[in-house]
């Protein structure tokens, strides 16, 4: 297949943009035409070794076949019709989830924003029939969230982001939400009372810098959610799905939640996202709570059937097991006095440095590479879950003059 975009263009493109796309994002100065397994190509042909996967997406790569002959199969027959309507692939791939992990239920939605926004919503109605005297004003409406959390940018999922940066230009948020130390058993052991709605939490930060929940801090959250019945909610949308070498991060600490939000990886690269619920969160939501227009719909759920069937199986966990450690083990080895810690599990890795990510993340380009920051000192490593070690050796042969070259700079 010819991708015959010029050099000439990508500046055309690049100019189009700058003029008429809304500035919201740094775009890295090139323009990338089309993948192949874990590489990526730009207008010039230079091919970049991709460690981001559209940041955490991508689990399959770049131009699977068996993805891309599903989605172009179903898109010929039916490629949405809305909510008001069954469809097969919508709830076979409900019954995969709920199949797969702890939930009964799912519900369906575009985004991991907008899957967290659901779980909120959800978790505040439970928590109005079970409140004090089960009134409607029960005052059991309190989010509990962590510092250095993820949850989105929009109003609900932002308030429970205690990031200043993200949060002040849009003040004032949802009320009601109060944060505790990560990792913190005394602070969360005190936070979470009689008015709590919720704990939301990531089983292993993102965006956060990439630190995974102790499994006993998992336990004593489920443990108090337990006893002042509030529910608690994991935030899976970027540890979830085979990222961290089990299909679900709280396999690792043997807690599961009330809900979960999934997005990211679900549909290899297509819109989605997904709250998993158990039976009792479902059984208090009446048709008219909550919907989407698009959710669900059978594009969509067609690829994360083909995503989550392969994701699923015990070789393809183990490979990303064995090639998460091959990749740990190599960074550790790099011996760079810019490194600080090589931490994280599976295919999610952070390499926190003495200097800016962003500087490594640009160095990058030039050689062939694909990285994204975690926070100002932490490179995150998300690649494809079909990495090989061969690649890894290549990421490795490509790091050590970027962070040479930065440690002379
Ligand atoms: C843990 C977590 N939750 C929620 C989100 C928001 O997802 P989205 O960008 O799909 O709205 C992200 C995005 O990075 C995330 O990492």
């Amino acid at each position: 297949m010819a991708f015959t975009t010029t050099q000439t263009d990508a500046q055309a493109i690049m100019a189009l943009e700058a003029r008429h796309v809304v500035h919201s994002y740094a775009r890295a100065p090139f323009v990338l035409t089309h993948g192949e397994g874990v590489y990526l190509y730009d207008s010039d042909g230079k091919r970049y070794l991709d460690m981001v996967a559209g940041i955490a997406v991508n689990a399959l790569g770049h131009g699977d076949p068996e993805l891309a002959a599903a989605i172009a199969q179903q898109a010929t027959r039916m490629i949405h019709v809305s909510n008001l309507y069954h469809t097969a692939p919508h709830a076979e791939l409900a019954a995969k989830l709920c199949g797969l992990s702890f939930a009964d239920r799912v519900f369906f939605n575009n985004s991991g924003s907008e899957a967290n926004e659901t779980a909120i919503k959800f978790a505040r109605k439970l928590a109005r029939t079970r409140g004090i005297g089960k009134k409607s004003d029960s005052g059991k409406t309190q989010i509990v969230a962590f510092t250095d959390a993820f949850h989105g940018r929009t109003m609900g999922a932002l308030a429970a982001t205690p990031r200043e940066k993200y949060q002040a230009p849009f003040r004032p948020l949802m009320p009601d939400v109060v944060v505790a130390p990560f990792n913190d058993l005394e602070a969360a052991a005190r936070l979470v009372w009689p008015g709590t709605c919720a704990v939301i939490v990531e089983p292993v930060q993102g965006e956060g810098g990439i630190h995974a929940a102790t499994p006993e801090f998992l336990q004593l959250l489920r443990e108090r959610c337990d006893r002042f019945e509030a529910a608690l909610i994991f935030d899976e949308v970027q540890c979830g799905v085979g990222r961290t070498g089990t299909l679900w991060a709280y396999e690792a600490a043997g807690v599961t939640p009330d809900i979960m939000t999934l997005a990211k990886p679900l549909a290899g690269g297509l819109p989605i996202g997904a709250a998993l619920v158990t039976e009792q969160v479902a059984s208090v939501i009446e048709p008219g709570d909550h919907g989407s227009t698009f959710a669900g719909g059978p594009l969509v759920t067609t690829a994360a059937q083909v995503v989550l069937n392969r994701i699923s199986q015990p070789d393809f966990l183990a490979h990303v097991r064995e090639v998460g450690n091959y990749l740990k083990e190599r960074l550790e080895e790099l011996n760079s006095p810019l490194i600080r810690e090589v931490r994280g599990r599976g295919l999610m890795l952070g390499l926190e440095l003495t200097i800016s990510a962003q500087d490594v993340v640009q160095a990058g380009w030039s050689h062939g590479l694909l990285l994204v920051n975690a926070g100002p000192n932490v490179v995150r490593l998300v690649p494809p879950l079909i990495l090989e070690k061969s690649h890894v050796d290549e990421l490795i042969d490509k790091l050590q003059p970027i962070l040479s070259g930065l440690q002379t700079a």
